[in-house]
């Protein structure tokens, strides 16, 4: 290690930026987060940096550079675009032993200040020692993929119960056995998912009940998407990383499924069309019954939870139950699968509505909104049609929807098994047969569909074998 890493308080403190261009912004900017009171010196000055000024959120003198402009300073930063200025500033400031810090010249720096993941309190700074501030960057974006935005309010709120826990646990190693598992319990997830009041509430109970060791279980109602894992949403990801238990079914992906802890144990509870291996209402007495038994369960299910997926009926029991859970939305099927079969749903031109219906009714007929369906200037989405596939055609062709009507059934769109046909609503349901499409596939009706002959920039493995 070449430089020592340290955080630097610089709180109302006086900073020097020689320098008035857009690196010199981008300094200030840093400088005035961490609460600096900042001096600029140039003879000219970005206008953002106007725009501080006017705030009065800087000072600024129109001043060329001079050794006496450092008086008084904790630290200086030289941004000048005069390599010859900046090396001025740096002897200048070694010479009065303040930190300066010169852009893009490590050799006259006598501190760096690295590539910065700002989740206040929490503060992570990478650093290459000046041999790969590339590098550095891109390690700063792979940690703050991992780290989600709401750490800072975790360490707020730990903040604010410090004195409570130091009161209730006299030895240091009794504090830090009990900050560990909040940190790996519900607590965390609480406040990730902005529930903070309810966060706090947990965080009091478990320092009043340290004694009982109750563990708590919870929820997480988790939409996987329609199948590409890269479509899975960061808080997605992390819950399935984080699960005791995993309740799932059919429509979840294999790609999907592979990225569930590898420890949880897991529960298929079916759902394919007429064979849905455990009915409903006892998936939803499972789930609540295995949260009360402390786990944390990931419920998965295909694309969005409370799109067609029965998500709210199991939010429902866990509510009568008292069981804490979060939904997390996922990219539902209509705009996953049409996305990956180059059709937009809207279009200035042909669509400006788009309707999402199911094909599947309680008692196995198709019976519709026809009337709603045939409106013209909108696009309609079908899931679960693929078995009334030649009525809902016939009937869209009663109820005034041209027979020239382009249409699209997609068969597991966004995966690399996804098949596409498209026909018009004449002949759909005989290709798509031809063609031995499976479920899971959604059927595309609108003007919109012909758009995938010039948009469609997706190639599955299995197409691109052919
Ligand atoms: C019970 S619904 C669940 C929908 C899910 N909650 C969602 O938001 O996508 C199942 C239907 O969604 C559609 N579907 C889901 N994933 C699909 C995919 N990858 N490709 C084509 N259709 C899909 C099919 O119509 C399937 O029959």
């Amino acid at each position: 290690m070449q430089a020592l890493p340290i955080f630097f308080n610089i709180a109302h403190r006086h900073c020097v930026v020689v320098g008035g261009g857009d690196v010199a912004l981008r300094k200030v900017n840093m400088l005035l987060k961490a609460q600096g009171d900042v001096t600029v010196y140039s003879p000219e000055l970005h206008a953002d940096l106007q725009a501080l000024l006017d705030e009065n959120k800087i000072a600024f003198k129109r001043e060329h550079f001079h050794a006496n402009q450092l008086e008084g300073a904790c630290l200086v930063i030289a941004a000048t675009d005069n390599h010859d200025v900046n090396k001025e500033v740096s002897q200048a400031a070694k010479a009065a032993n303040i930190p300066v810090n010169v852009v893009d010249a490590p050799e006259l720096c006598t501190f760096t200040m690295g590539s910065i993941i700002d989740r206040s309190p929490v503060v992570i700074a990478v650093s290459s020692e000046g041999n790969a501030p590339v590098l550095a960057r891109y390690i700063r974006t792979r940690i703050e993929t991992m780290l989600p935005a709401g750490y800072g309010r975790i360490a707020a709120i730990a903040g604010e119960f410090r004195d409570a826990v130091k009161a209730r646990f006299p030895t240091m190693q009794a504090r830090r056995i009990f900050w560990e598992n909040v940190l790996q319990g519900p607590m965390v997830e609480r406040v990730l998912a902005g529930q903070e009041q309810a966060a706090r509430k947990m965080l009091n109970d478990l320092i009043e009940n340290a004694d009982a060791d109750k563990k708590q279980g919870e929820v997480f109602l988790v939409g996987g998407g329609p199948g590409d894992p890269d479509l899975l949403t960061f808080r997605a990801l992390r819950l399935m990383q984080q699960c005791d238990v995993c309740v799932y079914d059919k429509l979840v992906s294999p790609e999907v499924m592979a990225l569930v802890r590898r420890d949880a144990e897991m529960i298929y509870v079916g759902k394919a069309r007429d064979q849905h291996t455990m009915p409903q209402e006892e998936i939803n007495e499972l789930l609540a019954r295995l949260a009360l038994g402390g786990k944390r369960v990931l419920r998965l299910k295909g694309g969005d939870p409370f799109i067609f997926g029965r998500g709210g009926e199991e939010i429902e029991t866990l509510m009568a139950r008292g069981v804490p859970f979060q939904v997390v939305p996922g990219i539902t099927a209509a705009n996953g699968v049409s996305s990956y079969a180059g059709i937009p749903l809207t279009h200035r031109d042909y669509a400006q509505a788009c309707l999402f219906i199911t094909g599947h009714l309680r008692d196995g007929t198709v019976e519709l909104d026809w009337e709603a369906m045939a409106r013209p200037q909108q696009t309609v989405v079908i899931y679960m049609g693929l078995v009334g596939l030649k009525q809902i055609c016939e009937q869209l062709i009663a109820h005034g929807v041209s027979a020239d009507m382009p249409a699209a059934v997609v068969q597991q769109g966004s995966t690399q098994h996804q098949r596409v046909v498209t026909a018009t609503l004449a002949d759909l349901a005989e290709k798509v047969e031809a063609a031995e499409l499976k479920p899971p596939s959604l059927i595309i009706v609108g003007d919109v569909v012909k758009l995938r002959e010039t948009l469609n920039w997706f190639t599955p493995n299995s197409e691109s074998a052919n």
